[in-house]
């Protein structure tokens, strides 16, 4: 499957996809980077991979409707079949969401539902928690709220900053977006409802 991949930032979750891809884990390729910021490292890392970008930044349009406009042309330029979000830090319209609807992927450092939103790391430690972790999800209009496909648990052990357990997350990270993903090239994920479920087995 075609997969276009958005991001803001550092693109640590882009460059497991792509190694996903390299290693035959995933059956499909990555037509196309996004981000929205000309200084998102990840641009290098797509560009050292030979996979082709793009700059589409939100400073550029007046608002919301307009940008999401460009995003979608952007997106379907490159033949998407499964967008993938990794740390692209946009909030999305509900005009843009439903138009990919089932074949949008996020990924969230927190055990949703717990933890919307931004700072998770700190907020799970200033709870007291003991556990914390990430979640992959499909995105519907709700922030942070469409249906988790796939978690994985970290401890927080005392002493731990917010650094120490971002860190430990995102290695979970690493493992099961690529997983995912896979799930999503294969045909075995689906969204319905305000459900998602995977038919098969974990690999
Ligand atoms: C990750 O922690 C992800 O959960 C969140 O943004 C961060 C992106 O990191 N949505 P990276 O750019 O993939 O390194």
């Amino acid at each position: 499957k075609a997969i276009v991949v958005l991001i803001s930032g550092n693109g640590s979750n882009l460059q497991a996809i792509i190694d996903g891809c390299a290693k035959g884990l995933i059956p499909g390729r990555i037509t196309g980077v996004i981000a929205n910021k000309a200084s998102a490292f990840g641009l290098q890392r797509a560009k050292a991979a030979g996979i082709a970008t793009q700059v589409v930044s939100h400073k550029d349009y007046a608002d919301r409707q307009c940008y999401d406009a460009a995003l979608q042309t952007a997106i379907e330029s490159f033949d998407a079949e499964l967008i993938v979000l990794a740390g692209f830090m946009r909030i999305l319209t509900p005009g843009f969401v439903q138009h990919f609807s089932g074949k949008l992927l996020n990924i969230h450092p927190s055990l949703l539902p717990k933890y919307q939103g931004l700072d998770t790391h700190q907020r799970a430690i200033a709870a007291g928690d003991t556990e914390h972790g990430c979640s992959v999800h499909f995105v519907t209009e709700q922030l942070d709220g469409g249906p988790v496909i796939l978690q994985a648990k970290v401890p927080i052990f005392p002493g731990d900053d917010a650094s120490t357990v971002a860190e430990r997350v995102h290695e979970q990270e690493h493992l099961i977006y690529p997983l995912v993903v896979r799930w999503f090239c294969q045909n075995r994920l689906q969204q319905r409802m305000n459900e998602a479920w995977l038919d098969g087995n974990l690999l």
